[in-house]
């Protein structure tokens, strides 16, 4: 949740980390700290807040090493502080490491390295591991020519939990020592010049030759060279990945916020993210995951996995998998899943949802699934990313980088991507001549379009805005998918506008939630199904008596008369509604947090990639 950088190489260091330090803030931004090295001295700047303070500070400035490691943090173990901002030196000031993760033994090891005369400044647990590389620092022999990279596999040897590092040595000043488990890095090349990073994006700018870390690696950078090792410490050999993201795709082009350029980029990630994977009068093409006719005739259910947004487009496409698949499916939040003991087996498919890659729940219930004998399928935005590599199968959504905290991309991504997959199920399966599939495929290759047309209608969306962004809730129905999708609106207005909101089933409001409606509450109705229609309007009718204010999103035909505020989106098959109807409701709440001044790429208390517990 946090954010690294590092950079060696022949320019100084510092414009570089600080700007690959502004490109990851999204990952964490309660403080920053950046070291380089001078004349063999680790200088160590750390500030509360965020980058822009760090990089106005005077000696930050003037920073001249050309070899530096720097970090922005998103806080676990102490509060943001400068005593507990990255990096941490050791107690002699020889050592200094930013860290991703948690370490879950630090207190243990606090006490070991206690014990044995160290100190500590910080309430982190990071501050353990800089503290125990000089430990086995001073136990290498004089003679071992690789003393710092063994320190750092020896420290890292003590570590329980996940942890992506870099490590400055005043002693040894040439040098970056990364290692990594549980926790993303990668480091970027060209010429002389070496970057790292946690994220790609941070150094897409300089670079699109990328080496991706596996777990237990850990690598040795000079000027010259990289010398990789793998988890027994032996030398092995990586070949970079070239990465086809656009350095502008991590810019904010124009737009005033990351989030509003990804919910305009929507039309163009679908339509990447259906690529080759289905074209017209094709049949859908999936044949890079090995699912048979055979497997799939006996599978008992469809487990979908996965948190927050993701989570909701799982939601969101559970009925077409149950109508396409005949089977069960049953949608779960990865941090329950992993401490249940779900009835699953061989005959379960499991399919984990993340924009990321990197959740720690997600990744662990998927690690539990597949102990446990399912086949797993990972649905991932990032290449190389944690999940990835758990995953039997990974299918990628091509929605390019998603910089800001509230996911509205990636999700629409998911839903057509794992859309595309029931139908290959469903071909798979020898049921290509249903009319419905037809259809469906069809209607796929239109999203694009009725995204981008759904784009344009936002008058109604920023005047309503502008009438309910003091309010303290709201509540959002739908039935079916529209109720998928007011979940994934109720929190997109919670995480960056700061309003309570809840979702309902519209036939669930008479059991309970309608004693909540009184004079100018607000209700969201969604309405995309045509034999729902009277049933729904009837329930936004019921809120209306009670004194609310509504907001209607809706492709039906529905009486401009009954309803004050109607947005008109294009019509959709009901399966695939939430990808359009989503559109104005997550510019809704782009709009109540303009109103309300927020920072709505940064939330509070929020951060890109939720890599601990
Ligand atoms: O990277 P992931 O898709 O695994 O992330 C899952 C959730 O943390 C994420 O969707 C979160 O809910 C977003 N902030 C929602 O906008």
């Amino acid at each position: 949740m946090c954010g690294i950088v590092g950079y060696i190489g022949t320019h100084k260091a510092r414009p570089i980390l600080i700007n690959g330090l502004k490109k990851l803030e999204y990952r964490g931004y309660d403080s920053a700290g950046i070291a380089t090295i001078e004349n063999n001295n680790i200088v160590c700047i750390k500030n509360k807040g965020r980058v822009k303070e760090l990089e106005n500070i005077d000696k930050v400035n003037s920073l001249g090493g050309t070899i530096g490691i720097a970090h922005t943090r998103w806080a676990t173990h102490g509060k943001p502080s400068s005593t507990n901002a990255h990096p941490h030196l050791d107690n002699s000031k020889t050592f200094a490491v930013v860290h991703n993760g948690i370490i879950e033994n630090y207190s243990e090891l606090r006490k070991f390295l206690t014990d044995a005369g160290y100190s500590f400044l910080s309430q982190t647990d990071t501050e353990v591991i800089p503290n125990l590389i000089h430990y086995y620092y001073l136990k290498e022999d004089e003679k071992n020519t690789d003393k710092l990279a063994c320190a750092v596999r020896k420290a890292t040897l003590d570590l329980k939990g996940s942890y992506a590092i870099s490590v400055l040595c005043s002693l040894e000043p040439d040098k970056i020592i990364v290692a990594r488990k549980d926790s993303p890095l990668v480091i970027g090349v060209n010429d002389t010049e070496k970057y790292i990073a946690s994220d790609i994006p941070a150094i897409l700018e300089y670079t699109n030759n990328i080496y991706i870390l596996n777990d237990g690696d850990l690598a040795k950078l000079t000027t010259d060279s990289i010398t990789f090792y793998d988890n027994d410490f032996k030398i092995i050999t990586k070949v970079p990945e070239v990465i086809t993201w656009d350095a502008k795709a991590a810019d904010k082009n124009g737009y005033e916020d990351f989030m509003l350029k990804e919910v305009y980029e929507q039309p163009t990630a679908i339509r990447e993210t259906i690529g080759i994977r289905l074209s017209h009068g094709k049949k859908c093409d999936f044949s890079d995951i090995n699912i048979s006719k055979e497997y799939l005739s006996n599978i008992s259910s469809i487990y979908i996995i996965a948190c927050g947004t993701a989570m909701h487009a799982g939601l969101a496409v559970k009925p077409i998998f149950e109508r396409l698949v005949s089977v069960p499916v049953i949608v779960d939040i990865a941090s329950e899943f992993r401490y249940r003991e779900p009835l699953i087996n061989e005959k379960t498919l499991i399919i984990c949802i993340s924009q990321s890659g990197e959740t720690a729940d997600t990744i662990a219930a998927l690690k539990n699934a597949k102990a446990m004998g399912c086949k797993t399928i990972a649905i991932s935005n990032v290449i190389g990313s944690s999940i990835t590599r758990e995953a039997d199968f990974t299918i990628y959504t091509h929605a390019g980088p998603e910089i800001a905290v509230a996911s509205t991309k990636a999700y629409t991504s998911q839903i057509t991507i794992l859309s595309l997959l029931a139908i290959y199920f469903a071909e798979v399966l020898g049921l290509e001549e249903n009319e419905m599939l037809q259809n469906l495929k069809n209607e796929i290759l239109e999203l694009p379009s009725k995204v981008s047309i759904a784009l344009e209608n936002t008058d109604i969306i920023k005047a309503f805005a502008k009438r309910i962004y003091k309010e303290k809730d709201l509540f959002f129905i739908g039935r079916g998918t529209d109720y998928a999708a007011a979940l994934e609106a109720s929190l997109k207005l919670k995480e960056i506008s700061y309003i309570h909101s809840d979702a309902y089933q519209s036939g669930e409001l008479k059991h309970g939630p309608i004693a909540l409606i009184e004079d100018d509450v607000t209700v969201v109705g969604i309405i995309t199904d045509r034999r729902l229609v009277e049933k729904s309007v009837s329930n936004l009718q019921e809120v209306i008596t009670r004194g609310a204010k509504t907001l209607v999103v809706t492709n039906q035909n529905i009486d401009e008369k009954l309803f004050t505020n109607i947005v008109r989106i294009p019509q959709v098959h009901p399966l695939l509604s939430p990808v359009v109807s989503i559109i104005p409701l997550q510019l809704l709440s782009y709009y109540v947090a303009k109103e309300k001044g927020l920072d709505v790429d940064k939330p509070r208390n929020l951060a890109k990639s939720v890599t601990v517990e």
